[in-house]
């Protein structure tokens, strides 16, 4: 793919898109008419997946997102085509018990679900400014809610996993904030638990608990982009639950004061 400005006039990257979420998003994508770049490590996917779409143009690249290098080879991309929309998927989770988490898996879990996402939106954000529109849509999770969730509600040790999503989440709402009158929308996508390779890669077995189709956490997304949500939630019937997290959020962080709180005295 050239640099040119894609002939149906809309051109999206997805990262993750060799599997689950990211490959429903580009296959949902491509039926809307959108040119691809679709970004995994799995180059065998990514072909089979150009192969199966038609009448758009898809461009695979291969990239390591947990590496500097690799989250570079992204960001010129996203800084040098005009792209209407950029897909934040990419992830892993790594479950586990802090104290027995290897230091590269929490840095891999970093870098993929953090410094990627923050650095190709840098890219892409000039451009989109440049043109009055475009959308970045970033994928975290219910889980980002799930920090005070007593152990024994939630046993799947997930620290470092949820508190990536939280980061995901403020991003997307205070970026959604500062680019909306420059014509710009980003949104976060907060699935549950979805069927996908996400649980299995990591070993665990899932399939006995109720798990939404990646296909309609994508339906949720681009319905909720047309709306104008900052916060899609696939599978939330209570949209009114996240402004009650919002005002509570907004109210702690307007009542602070100088003073010493009574409480600490
Ligand atoms: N499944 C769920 O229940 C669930 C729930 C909430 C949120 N999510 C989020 O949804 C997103 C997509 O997950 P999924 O459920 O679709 O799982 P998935 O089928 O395992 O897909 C994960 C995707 O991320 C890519 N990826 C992982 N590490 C990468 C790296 N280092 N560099 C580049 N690409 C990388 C994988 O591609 P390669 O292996 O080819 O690189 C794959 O395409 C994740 O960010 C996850 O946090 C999932």
């Amino acid at each position: 793919m050239s640099n040119s400005v894609s002939p149906t006039g809309r051109l999206a990257l997805v990262t993750g898109a060799s599997s689950g979420i990211g490959a429903a998003f580009a296959r949902q994508l491509a039926a809307d008419g959108y040119d691809l770049i679709a970004v995994g490590r799995r180059r065998d996917r990514l072909d089979a997946l150009a192969a199966e779409l038609s009448g758009i143009r898809v461009r695979a690249v291969v990239a390591d997102l947990a590496t500097d290098a690799g989250v570079e080879t992204v960001a010129r991309i996203c800084a040098g085509e005009p792209l209407s929309m950029l897909v934040n998927n990419a992830g892993v989770a790594h479950y586990m018990p802090f104290a027995e988490l290897p230091a590269d898996k929490a840095s891999e879990l970093l870098h993929v679900k953090v410094v990627a996402p923050t650095l190709l939106s840098r890219a892409a954000v000039p451009g989109m400014i440049a043109r009055g529109k475009g959308a970045i849509i970033n994928v975290a999770g219910m889980l980002a809610f799930s920090g005070p969730a007593p152990i024994d509600r939630l046993p799947l040790r997930r620290a470092v996993y949820i508190g990536t999503l939280a980061h995901i989440v403020a991003m997307s709402q205070a970026l959604n904030e500062e680019l909306k009158a420059d014509g710009l929308q980003v949104q976060v996508l907060l699935p549950g638990v979805v069927a996908t390779e996400f649980h299995t890669r990591q070993g665990l077995d899932l399939t006995a608990v109720p798990r939404m189709s990646a296909s309609d956490v994508v339906i949720a997304s681009l319905r909720g982009l047309a709306l104008g949500e900052v916060l899609c939630a696939p599978g939330v019937e209570r949209a009114d639950l996240f402004d009650a997290i919002a005002q509570a959020g907004l109210a702690a962080f307007g009542a602070q004061s100088p003073q010493l709180a009574e409480r600490y005295r």
